[in-house]
């Protein structure tokens, strides 16, 4: 029996698959490598030194998803697969829900045809939207504001809604907080094609020396530094939640929404001086203006997967700069 993770070759899916091949599970792949490398996979047989079965093809293309069943016996999914650009969403919504939602309805009609009942799917903190107060809790209210965020917040309705018409599922929602970091072989990580838009991959282009500066988004909020306070976690912690979510999974059906974040915060400024330590090269930054659709702070209670799925994050903020710097200078 296998375990079946759709964009198994991205950041969050490669490491997901190592740390699931460590723990002697069998694991099948699929990716259209719309945001990812074919080379990834070498990367994760290397690290683990097991084979998988891997299907490049798309979530859209039923008939590929319906024969992965076929051939297969899939136990239960691990469901990556999506694009997860903010600013490009909102330039191609309709891309964006066909992608996300389309490729996530037809996963499920395809699950529930071969009688596939267990599902852990990425969800992420956008879905607490702009109004709630920190830290976040998974009983609050959700909503986005950006075509991106509302994939989320529409998939995680019918996700629920897939529960509460076919009780025999078994659900799990995660809600990441900021993923960062890299294996600690260096051999994957974050690898965004162009100018990054996220924190840390564009700080790495800079200590590197690919990119002159970082521009930090405001220094007029209400922080503790009056930069931006976001909840990072280190992506093999993030990894290993799945583990958790999946073990819960195999236990008891339902349908359940956890937070994956440390419960820490940290500012901009901060996420510089630790990178500028652990790389041991200068970053240098100007202050610019906020960018739009930014909130002040966002960081998560983690207690319930603290207390449900016996999940922590372990690595520190120095950790995650670490492990991306190496990652960065083997490139
Ligand atoms: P990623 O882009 O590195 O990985 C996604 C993978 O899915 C890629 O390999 C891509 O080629 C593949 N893919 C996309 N659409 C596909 C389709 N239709 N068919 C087959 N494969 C397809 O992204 P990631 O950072 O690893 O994120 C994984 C999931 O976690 C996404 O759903 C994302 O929205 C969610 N998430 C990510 C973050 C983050 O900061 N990285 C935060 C919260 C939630
Ligand atoms: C962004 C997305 C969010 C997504 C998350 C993880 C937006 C508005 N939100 O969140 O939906 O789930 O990534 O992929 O894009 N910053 C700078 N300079 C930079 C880049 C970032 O100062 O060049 C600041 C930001 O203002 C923020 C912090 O760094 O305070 C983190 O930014 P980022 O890595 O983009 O993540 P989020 O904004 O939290």
């Amino acid at each position: 029996m296998a375990v079946l993770v759709t964009g198994g070759a991205g950041y969050i899916g490669s490491h997901t698959c190592v740390e699931l091949l460590n723990e002697g599970e069998q694991i099948i792949i699929v990716d259209n490598f719309s945001n990812s490398k074919p080379e990834v996979l070498n990367q994760i047989r290397k690290i683990t030194g097991k084979d998988f079965q891997f299907y490049q093809a798309d979530l859209l293309n039923r008939e590929a998803i319906k024969k992965i069943f076929s051939e297969n016996a899939v136990e239960s999914v691990i469901h990556f697969a999506g694009l997860k650009a903010v600013g490009e969403s909102v330039s191609l919504p309709l891309r964006y829900y066909h992608n996300n939602i389309t490729g996530t309805l037809i996963l499920c009609e395809e699950m529930e045809a071969a009688n596939v009942k267990r599902l852990v799917f990425s969800s992420s903190a956008t879905v607490y939207g702009m109004n709630n107060p920190v830290p976040y809790r998974e009983d609050m209210p959700t909503s986005a504001t950006n075509p991106y965020g509302w994939t989320k917040v529409m998939i995680e309705q019918i996700l629920k809604d897939l529960y509460t018409a076919n009780p025999t599922f078994s659900i799990s929602i995660l809600r990441y907080f900021n993923p960062v970091g890299a294996h600690e072989s260096g051999l994957i990580g974050e690898d965004p094609n162009g100018i990054p838009n996220n924190l840390t991959p564009y700080i790495a282009k800079v200590a590197k020396g690919e990119l002159p500066k970082l521009t930090v988004y405001g220094d007029d909020y209400d922080t503790k530094d009056g930069t931006g306070v976001r909840d990072y976690i280190h992506v093999v912690d993030l990894a290993k939640g799945h583990l958790s979510a999946l073990k819960k999974l195999r236990t008891e059906t339902g349908v359940s929404i956890y937070n994956l974040g440390s419960g820490e915060g940290h500012s901009v400024l901060e996420v510089v001086r630790a990178y500028e330590k652990a790389s041991g090269r200068p970053v240098p930054y100007v202050i610019g203006p906020r960018r739009a659709g930014d909130i002040a702070s966002c960081y998560a209670d983690p207690k319930k997967a603290e207390q449900e799925l016996h999940w922590k994050a372990t690595k520190s903020l120095y950790d995650m700069c670490l492990d991306s710097w190496r990652f960065t200078e083997k490139k």
